[in-house]
């Protein structure tokens, strides 16, 4: 093993140089108008793959799917066999004027390497790859298997995902699954994540007329649906207590005293967090009395109005708008029920409509459900072991308030495989923000532990990950 972390000292510049090209090309999946540089970014990693070490690489599609990188490395019988995971599309652009180096150019500043998909989750492919090199370019094995999915639509939702699972059923079959796609919740601190939150998005539509009228004529006699609507989304401000829709927390699952007791001696940085976040400072957190931003955005329903239109600013005129719409989005917790909450926000917000206006809540498109592991057992063992030595820290398990719909089924496709989600971004990480970026020291020492999850996995005994 030694030599594989020489070499990765010796060769990190190789690597970087390896992220920088996959930085520069531009696969964004929102708009739909970047499909070249997605099959672009899904060649580079093929070479890529091929370039560390992998074999039988492909890149893989099903239906009408963006590309999947794959690669495996399956030369050690009777060893197990790790799933990695990383996506190599990115999220768009905007703000511009905000970034301080271009976007598309991996640029080196204070310690943290600048670009869009530096971290989310184009390091990811990089660190994957720089570990597997590592013992290729080396001893030519590595002490277990490997078999490498990047996919190409994780920004757009991960929509044939589950196809992709179905159809390569056999082919990706393996015994644990390491994904490269949360955060360390500060540098230095490796961290595992064992809990994600799901989300269910919802359009809410407000009807009052069939026309637009002259606000002289009609204002103050009918309905305005966008000051309608806002009083309809009104009713879902918190204050500092729980979301007022009801039935919402009947079935989340409170934190053990043992989970409380982890999160509260966590480390926290008040003034860091608002900070990176860019509070304005007469803002007041939302979180519900006597919780922390960590229980709150881990293990708590949130719902946030993600979009908002009736008519646009440019181009006002003195009208009383007869249809406003939002869209609001839910993350949902363990153990609700996605369904469920769908039909507990249609109810709610459909009731007591204001004026007798139409109201019409639609679930917009599928949701992705919450997940939720114990991290213990022989496969978390090797990983906080490869962590602690890695990055000469004690790991700490965390949750996460984002989510990432294909850990839970792919888990159970693999008949309960573990799965060890580690960090590769941290608080100033920016993802899908202007100035995102990877902290370099945690990149190196992320590579370094993966070196040694490959040999403690290896060595576990009998194979047995679970
Ligand atoms: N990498 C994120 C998940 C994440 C969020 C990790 C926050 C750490 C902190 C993932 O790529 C993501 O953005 N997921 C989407 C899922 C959606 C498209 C279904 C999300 O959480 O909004
Ligand atoms: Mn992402």
């Amino acid at each position: 093993m030694q030599v594989a972390l020489d070499w990765l000292e010796k060769n990190h510049e190789g690597i970087v140089r390896g992220l920088a090209d996959l930085v520069a090309i531009q696969s964004i999946s929102t708009d739909g108008e970047h499909t070249t540089e997605i099959e672009r970014t899904a060649k580079l990693t093929c070479d890529q793959m091929r370039q560390a070490g992998l074999l039988n690489v492909d890149s893989l599609k099903v239906g009408s799917s963006l590309p999947y990188a794959y690669g495996e490395w399956c030369e050690a019988p009777g060893k197990p066999t790790l799933f990695l995971y990383a996506h190599h599309d990115v999220q768009p652009v905007n703000f511009v004027e905000q970034w301080k180096s271009d976007p598309w150019k991996l640029t080196r500043r204070d310690g943290r390497l600048y670009g869009r998909g530096s971290a989310d989750d184009k390091a990811a492919i990089s660190a994957f790859l720089g570990a597997v090199a590592a013992y290729r370019q080396t001893t030519n094995q590595l002490p277990c298997n490997v078999k490498m999915v990047v996919e190409g639509e994780e920004e757009i939702g991960s929509k044939n995902l589950m196809k992709f699972f179905d159809v390569y059923r056999d082919k990706i079959k393996s015994d644990a699954i390491v994904v490269l796609d949360t955060e360390n919740i500060e540098v230095g601190l490796p961290c595992i994540t064992y809990s994600l939150r799901g989300i269910v998005t919802v359009s809410v539509e407000v009807t009052s007329a069939t026309i637009p009228v002259h606000s002289g004529m009609a204002g103050g006699a009918v309905p305005d649906s966008a000051l309608a609507l806002n009083a309809v989304l009104a009713k879902l401000c918190w204050g500092n207590g729980k979301i007022p829709v009801p039935g919402l927390y009947d079935k989340v699952r409170p934190l053990t005293e043992k989970e409380k007791i982890a999160v509260r001696k966590l480390p926290w940085d008040d003034t860091k967090f608002r900070k990176e976040l860019g509070m304005v400072s007469s803002a007041k957190y939302t979180m519900e009395e006597g919780l922390g931003v960590y229980e709150q955005t881990w293990r708590r329903p949130a719902v946030t109005v993600i979009a908002q239109e009736a008519s646009s600013i440019k181009g006002a005129s003195n009208q009383v708008l007869p249809k406003a719409s939002a869209i609001v989005s839910c993350r949902i917790v363990p153990d609700q029920q996605p369904e469920e909450v769908v039909k507990q926000l249609e109810a709610y917000l459909t009731a007591d409509a204001p004026w007798g206006v139409q109201v019409s809540v639609k679930q917009l498109g599928s949701h992705c459900n919450w997940w939720m592991t114990d991290p213990n057992g022989p496969a978390f063992e090797a990983a906080l072991g490869a962590l602690r030595v890695g990055f000469d820290r004690d790991p700490v398990a965390i949750g996460c308030g984002g989510s990432i719909g294909f850990v839970g089924p792919l888990s159970e496709l693999f008949d309960g495989a573990p799965a060890l989600l580690l960090g590769i971004e941290d608080p100033a990480s920016n993802a899908h923000a202007p100035n995102e970026s990877l902290h370099e020291g945690d990149f190196k020492k992320l590579m370094n532990s993966l070196v040694r999850l490959f040999d403690n996995i290896g060595k576990l005994p009998g194979g047995k990950v679970k």
